[in-house]
C-alpha cells in the first residue's frame, strides 16, 4: 500500500507544460499518482520526466487520446483530468492543420466521452490558450467572455477543442473547466518556438529569425506559475468556467530577442529580420482578474522570467542538442532555409 489515493490522469505530459505540471503535482501533493498518456509525437520527450520515472507514482502510458478503448481504460481510474494533449506550434499549423483538428477536436471529443461515464471523476482541466480571441488591439484585454476570433489552424483547432467542452458541460453537466494561458516560457519548452530557438541559436553564434518587423507582442509567463494556476484551476475553478492565465508582461518580440542576447553576452547583429509568418497575430493580452479573484498571481516578472529559461538552455545542453539532432533538422530547412536566405540584417533592420 503506497499511501497514494489520489488519481491524475494527464495528457501530453511528456511536452513542455505537461511536464513541467506532473513534476509539480508529485513535489506538491504526497498522495498523488500520476498516469501521463502520450502519444510521443515530434514534441513529447520522455527525457522530461526522467527524473520521476521510477517513482511509484507515476505511470507513462504510450498512446493516443484519439483512441477510445484506451481512454475509456485509464478514465475509470480517474479522479482529475488534465488534458494538455495537442499540436502546439502555429507554425506548423501553417505547413499542415490535419493534426492539429485531429488531436484538438477529435482527441478532445474521446476523452470527455469517457469522462462523462467515468465513475468517480471530480474536475476535467482543459488547456485552451489566449489565441482564442485573436489579435487583440494597442490597449485592449480579453475578458473571459470576449467572442472567439481564431486567425491560425492551430487557434481554430482549439476552439474546436473548447466548443467540445462547453458541449460536455452544457448537455450533461460535466465538470470542465477551461484555462487559457498566455505564451508560457521556462524549462523543457521545445526549440521550435521563440526563447529556445533564440537561446540555442545565440548559443551557437547562429542568426536569430524574427518575423515581419519583430514588433508583435506577446505576455510572457513563467511556466511554473501557469502550472500553479493550472493546480488552483484543477482542485478550486468553477465547473463550466473559463480562465484566463496571463502575466502582465507584454512585451515585442524583438525585446525579447535583444534581452535573450543580452543575457549570454552575444552581439546583436545575431538578429535577422525575415519574412513574416502568414496570418500573424499583432497583440494579445488577457485579463485575468478572475483566477487572481481565487488568490493566484504571477511570480515572475518578465526580466526574470526570460533569464531563468535562457539559463536553463544554457545548463542543459544535453537535452537540447538531442532534439536538434532529429526531426527538427529538416523542419528548421523548411520553415527558415529561404527565409534567412533573404533575410534583412539587424542594422538596417526596423527599429521598435
Ligand atoms: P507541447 O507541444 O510541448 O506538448 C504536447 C504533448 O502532447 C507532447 O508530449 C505530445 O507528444 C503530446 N501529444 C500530441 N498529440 C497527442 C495525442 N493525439 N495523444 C496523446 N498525446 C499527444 O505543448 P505545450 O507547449 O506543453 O502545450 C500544452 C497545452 O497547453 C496545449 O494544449 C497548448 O495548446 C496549450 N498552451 C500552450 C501554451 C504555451 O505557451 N506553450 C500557452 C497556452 C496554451
Ligand atoms: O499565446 C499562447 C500560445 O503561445 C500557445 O497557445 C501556443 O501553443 C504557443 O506555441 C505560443 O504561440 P506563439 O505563436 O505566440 O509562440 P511562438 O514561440 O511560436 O512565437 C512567439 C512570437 O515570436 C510570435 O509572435 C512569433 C514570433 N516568432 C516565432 C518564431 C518561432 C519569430 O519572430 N520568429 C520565430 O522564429
Amino acid at each position: 500500500m503506497d499511501g497514494r489515493v489520489t488519481t491524475y490522469l494527464i495528457t501530453g505530459g511528456c511536452g513542455f507544460i505537461g511536464s513541467n505540471f506532473i513534476l509539480r503535482l508529485l513535489r506538491e501533493h504526497p498522495q498523488a499518482r500520476v498516469i501521463n498518456l502520450d502519444k510521443l509525437t515530434y514534441a513529447g520527450n520522455q527525457d522530461n520526466l526522467r527524473e520521476v520515472a521510477d517513482d511509484e507514482g507515476y505511470r507513462f502510458v504510450r498512446g493516443d487520446i484519439c483512441d477510445g478503448a484506451l481512454v475509456e481504460d485509464l478514465m475509470h481510474e480517474a479522479d482529475y483530468v488534465v488534458n494538455f494533449a495537442a499540436e502546439s506550434h502555429v507554425d506548423r499549423s501553417l505547413m499542415a492543420g490535419d493534426e492539429f483538428i485531429r488531436t484538438e477536436v477529435y482527441g478532445t471529443y474521446t476523452l470527455l466521452e469517457a469522462a462523462r461515464r467515468s465513475p468517480k471523476l471530480k474536475r476535467f482541466l482543459h488547456l485552451s490558450t489566449d489565441e482564442v480571441y485573436g489579435q487583440v488591439g494597442e490597449r485592449q484585454a480579453s475578458v473571459e467572455t470576449d467572442p472567439f476570433r481564431p486567425r491560425s489552424p492551430y487557434s481554430a483547432s482549439k476552439v474546436g477543442a473548447e466548443m467540445q467542452c462547453v458541449a460536455f458541460v452544457e448537455t450533461y453537466g460535466l465538470p470542465v473547466v477551461i484555462a487559457r494561458p498566455a505564451n508560457n516560457v521556462g524549462p523543457r519548452q521545445h526549440i521550435e518556438k521563440f526563447v529556445p530557438l533564440c537561446a540555442t541559436n545565440a548559443l551557437m553564434d547562429e542568426p536569430l529569425p524574427i518575423y515581419g518587423d519583430g514588433r508583435q507582442v506577446r505576455d510572457w509567463l513563467y511556466v511554473e506559475d501557469n502550472c500553479e494556476a493550472l493546480d488552483l484551476l484543477l482542485h478550486e475553478g468553477e465547473p463550466g468556467g473559463a480562465y484566463n492565465v496571463g502575466a502582465g508582461n507584454q512585451r515585442y518580440n524583438i525585446e525579447v530577442a535583444e534581452l535573450v542576447l543580452d543575457i549570454l553576452g552575444k552581439p546583436r547583429n545575431l538578429i535577422h529580420f525575415v519574412e513574416d509568418r502568414a496570418g500573424h497575430d499583432r497583440r494579445y493580452c488577457v485579463n485575468f482578474d478572475k483566477i487572481r479573484a481565487l488568490g493566484w498571481s504571477p511570480r515572475h516578472g518578465f526580466a526574470e522570467a526570460i533569464e531563468k529559461a535562457v539559463r536553463w538552455y544554457t545548463d542543459s545542453r544535453w537535452w537540447w542538442e538531442k532534439v536538434r539532432e532529429g526531426e527538427f533538422q529538416q523542419y528548421y530547412r523548411e520553415q527558415y532555409g529561404k527565409r534567412l536566405a533573404e533575410a534583412r540584417p539587424y542594422a538596417a533592420g526596423p527599429r521598435p
